[in-house]
């Protein structure tokens, strides 16, 4: 059983598994802002960092039996003149529950709320050669381009990264 929620806040329990879902993906060698020995409570204090979340923001989370197995978070932009504009942050799915279509559950769940609140326009960036990078282009996202020697990677070598951007219009 597994089912999906958007979110436009948090509470503290939700954090606490949020920061779990966190050190799991960096404990597994993922890309997304740390690197390996996370804490726990360093983890759950990004989660609090993000609230509260922009107007028309939302954090989409999978839950089953062992509690939340996958997030994706929408960051609308800020800027008057971006209004259309939305980036996507930390589509994160446990180990325990890879490769059985959460991650592309998330990121459609994601854009069903983007299209609900108006946006036409939203863009991420990936570590080329992680699998999520496979994830973006097969869900229809495109290329806008790489910039060498982005982020360091869990092994310690600085990785490329490819900025990606999908039309909701
Ligand atoms: C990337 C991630 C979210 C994918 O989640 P997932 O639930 O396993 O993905 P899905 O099962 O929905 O896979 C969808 C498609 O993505 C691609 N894909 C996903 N994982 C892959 C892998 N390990 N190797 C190759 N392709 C992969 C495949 O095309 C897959 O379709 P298929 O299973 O029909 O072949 C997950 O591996 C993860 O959390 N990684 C660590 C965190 C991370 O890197 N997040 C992205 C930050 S930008």
């Amino acid at each position: 059983m597994m089912s999906l929620e958007t979110r436009t806040t948090l509470d503290d329990a939700t954090v606490a598994e949020l920061g779990e879902l966190l050190v799991d993906a960096v404990e597994g060698g993922a890309s997304v802002s740390f690197l390996p020995g996370l804490a726990q409570a360093e983890a759950e204090a990004f989660w609090r960092r993000q609230l509260p979340l922009p107007a028309r923001g939302a954090i989409v989370i999978a839950r089953g039996e062992d509690g939340i197995d996958g997030c994706v978070m929408l960051v609308p932009a800020w800027a008057p003149n971006q209004a259309h504009r939305g980036e996507v942050a930390k589509l994160l799915v446990h180990r325990r529950a890879r490769r059985r279509g959460l991650g592309r559950a998330l990121m459609a769940a994601l854009e069903a709320h983007a299209r609900a609140v108006g946006l036409t326009l939203l863009t991420l960036d990936t570590l080329r050669g992680d699998s999520a990078e496979r994830l973006y282009r097969v869900g229809g996202w495109s290329e806008a381009g790489s910039i060498p020697r982005f982020a360091m990677s869990a092994t310690g070598e600085l990785g490329d990264t490819v900025l990606f951007y999908k039309s909701l219009a």
